[in-house]
């Protein structure tokens, strides 16, 4: 009898299973492109095993199951379930590892348990090289369920510096993909800030795209030492195949999406969780699709001045600039997090969260350690910046990021992951944001009231004289 199952053998399937049985565990896969079984059906030994047949696949596991689906998120996820739950028993563990909507997930923990079907929805970060040699998981739902199956989720996941396995239980119902949904938010929003540094030392700082991939490559081992500054020195560098090009410079700039920085986004917005840099950071996506229009229409891009307004230490500025970016970016992710485990009723464990995304993830940094041990001990932040680690950089790093945007801003060149950076830090510990004239307006068009800042109570002012 196999340990283990996997349903749905493309790439990322097919590189988890490979990993669960590299660690000594026996797998069985399943997929119903055949194709994709025959590839599987490849490694086949005594520990792996490739089906094409569900029922054969099912009744080759050992009981209570625990079977991992790897499918295209949305439809065919419910068509899954729903073809294997007669063939299942009570007691057996679905894992759903792809990139669900958490309302799905919560919809399914809860049918999949009126037939007493263990339901996980997990979080897999890391692309297809990280399943293979160590991802980062994020599951969550049914916890009883993940004790049984975290001996094989801990032996495949990335270890961090510390040897811990980038797995731990995250919360329930779709909590698990909650977090990977915040995760991908915060993916999108380094991405756009290291994107409009890049646009900056481009541009304005006329660097080439070699000179570019050093210094991306330096604050790696710097300031900035994360996957993303990692790879944006190596696409930087890379050679194009078609021309005598660097490829960076043949790449349509249209960015592409497949929805969950803007599903964050849409449940944001139903919490009143103030993500503006991951709202800036979709958003850009949308905008490089309008850029195109903009050209079309013969509408002259921005002039830049001259590169006299260039700072001296220009690398520098940068650099501590993305570090702060890149500090609220996660902490406008973290803010969410604490926002919906009020709202839903979760209790969510932000140290280990940090801790499950040091290492096989793709928004792992060296920063993360220092969002770890802010919330070491369960310490109740309701923002990242009240812990003295980040206090203490928002006021080192702050008159950089300041300086880059007006530096931008001269230059005629867009920043609005960097731009929103700085207003967040710049408003949320203002206590003088003018929010009361909002109020006073609200209260002349439509007698909205508002509340004073001298005594209890809720107010109305007659403004004007009705005719
Ligand atoms: C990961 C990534 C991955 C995601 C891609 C593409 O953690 O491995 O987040 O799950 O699907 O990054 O996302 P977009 O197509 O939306 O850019």
């Amino acid at each position: 009898m196999q340990q283990f199952g996997v349903i749905g053998l493309s790439v990322m399937g097919k590189n988890l299973a490979l990993n669960v049985r590299n660690h000594g565990f026996s797998v069985s896969g399943y997929s119903i492109d055949k194709p994709e079984v025959e590839a599987f059906a490849k490694y086949e030994d005594d520990k792996l095993k490739a089906y094409d047949d569900l029922k054969e696949f099912v009744n080759s596991l050992e009981r209570p199951r625990k079977i991992l689906i790897q499918i295209m998120a949305g439809a065919p996820v419910d068509e899954v379930i729903h073809n294997l739950l007669p063939l299942l028993d009570k007691g057996d563990i679905l894992i759903d590892g792809g990139n669900s909507q958490y309302k799905d997930t919560n919809r399914r923990y809860h049918e999949l348990e009126k037939h007493g079907i263990h339901f996980i929805g997990m979080g897999v970060s890391g692309g297809e090289e990280g399943a293979l040699n160590g991802p980062a998981l994020m599951p969550g739902g049914d916890e009883e369920a993940y004790n049984e199956v975290a001996p094989i989720l801990e032996a495949i996941a990335a270890k961090n510096a510390e040897g811990k396995p980038c797995v731990s239980y995250m919360g329930p119902e779709g909590a698990g993909h909650y977090v990977k949904m915040v995760h991908n938010g915060i993916e999108y929003a380094i991405m756009q800030e290291f994107s409009e540094v890049y646009n900056l030392l481009r541009d304005v700082a006329h660097k080439s795209d070699d000179e570019m991939s050093e210094i991306f490559d330096k604050w790696n081992h710097g300031k900035v030492e994360a996957y993303l500054s990692e790879i944006t020195a190596n696409v930087l560098k890379q050679k194009d195949d078609l021309t005598d090009d660097h490829v960076i410079d043949h790449i349509l700039n249209v960015a592409s999406y497949k929805g969950t920085g803007n599903w964050m986004l849409e449940d944001g917005v139903s919490l009143g969780a103030p993500i503006s840099v991951i709202a800036e950071a979709v958003i850009a996506r949308f905008m490089s699709k309008q850029a195109h229009l903009a050209l079309e229409s013969g509408i002259k891009p921005t002039k830049f001045e001259s590169e006299e307004t260039l700072p001296d230490n220009l690398v520098d500025e940068f650099e501590n600039t993305l570090q702060l970016a890149q500090a609220v970016a996660y902490a406008q992710g973290f803010q969410q997090l604490t926002m919906a485990a009020k709202a839903y009723n979760w209790d969510l464990r932000y140290k280990s969260i940090a801790q499950n995304w040091e290492a096989g993830c793709i928004i792992r940094s060296s920063m993360l350690k220092d969002i770890e041990n802010a919330y070491e001990g369960g310490k109740p932040l309701m923002n990242l910046f009240q812990d003295d680690y980040f206090r203490n950089l928002m006021k080192t790093n702050l008159p950089s990021l300041r300086k880059s945007v007006e530096f931008a801003t001269k230059a005629g060149v867009p920043t609005p992951t960097l731009s929103a950076s700085l207003n967040y830090l710049e408003s949320i510990f203002n206590p003088n944001l003018p929010a009361n004239l909002i109020q006073g307006q609200r209260d002349y068009f439509g007698a909205h009231t508002y509340q004073r800042n001298d005594r209890e109570g809720t107010f109305h002012t007659e403004w004007y004289e009705e005719k």
